[in-house]
């Protein structure tokens, strides 16, 4: 039987019971098919799917657009999970009615359970404004993808007191604005427990240790499919980059040889049809 589907309800009760939430990211219906058959209790259409996905250098090409056909394939892929859709770059930050618009239409035309937003006070206005809509909004502090160069690039923050304190500001503030959840990325654990015991909200790491109240990691990274970087707090859990290119090399050797489609992979004439249709053929060119 298919696993009831989560609300926000049931993830601060297990917040409350200790017990973490383990969630995904996927952009495909296949990959939504295998994060519910294994019971992941969120998945993430994150717009990391520009560099997992598209090949970009980071986040900030993405676009709206491609943020909603993605997201669709995964809701078709995943019906029983809570999705949550990310907000690209320049989807919210112009102003809280684009940021309102475009959490909508997350809602309106990919059918999310959630939408996500980067940055901490500097997007309080937004976060106000999309929960104010009826929505559910998280936010997403600490190495914020989407302005890496403001950061420096893809770079750990709050490593030092003065940074994990605007980190921790950071995380009052978007709780403050009326998010449901926050996730913080890429800080040391500490950071992460404070900001864990002063919220009464789910705080979900990635790249934060264990002092969370549940995990995200990024599929491609998990599965061992994305070959460009490995960031420090990834575990591979497989190899699918290595096993996927010995399946196809394996699959070319095949059909380069001959050995492949073997009889068990072919269509059989229906008994007699093939005397049939060389006797018609023949009528054909005598
Ligand atoms: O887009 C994404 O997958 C994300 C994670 C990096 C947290 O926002």
């Amino acid at each position: 039987m298919a696993r009831k589907k989560l609300n926000r309800f049931d993830l601060q009760n297990m917040k409350e019971a200790r017990q973490p939430a383990v969630w995904i990211t996927a952009y495909d219906y296949w990959t939504a098919q295998f994060a519910q058959q294994a019971e992941m209790d969120m998945i993430l259409v994150g717009d990391s799917l520009g560099m997992c996905i598209y090949g970009y250098d980071g986040t900030v090409p993405v676009t709206m657009d491609q943020c909603i056909y993605h997201s669709e394939a995964v809701r078709r892929g995943a019906p029983q999970t809570f999705v949550i859709g990310d907000l690209p770059f320049l989807s919210y930050q112009v102003s809280v009615e684009e940021a309102v618009r475009n959490a909508g239409r997350f809602y309106k035309e990919a059918g999310v359970d959630a939408v996500k937003l980067e940055g901490g006070g500097r997007v309080s206005g937004q976060i106000r404004a999309i929960a104010d809509g009826g929505m559910l909004v998280m936010g997403h502090i600490g190495l914020t993808p989407q302005s890496s160069g403001q950061l420096g690039g893809f770079k750990a923050q709050g490593r030092t007191a003065e940074t994990a304190e605007a980190v921790i500001e950071d995380a009052l503030a978007v709780e403050a604005a009326g998010a449901f959840a926050i996730l913080v990325e890429a800080v040391p654990p500490e950071v992460c427990g404070i900001i864990r015991e002063r919220l009464a909200i789910p705080v979900y790491s990635i790249g934060a240790g264990a002092d969370a109240d549940g995990q995200l990691m990024i599929c491609s990274d998990v599965l061992g499919i994305f070959q460009a970087f490995t960031p420090k707090f990834v575990k591979k859990y497989e190899n699918l980059a290595d096993k996927s290119i010995k399946a196809l090399s394996a699959y070319a050797k095949e059909a380069r040889e001959g050995v492949f489609p073997a009889d068990e992979h072919t269509y059989k004439m229906v008994e007699g049809e093939y005397e049939k249709l060389t006797a018609l053929l023949e009528k054909k060119t005598t």
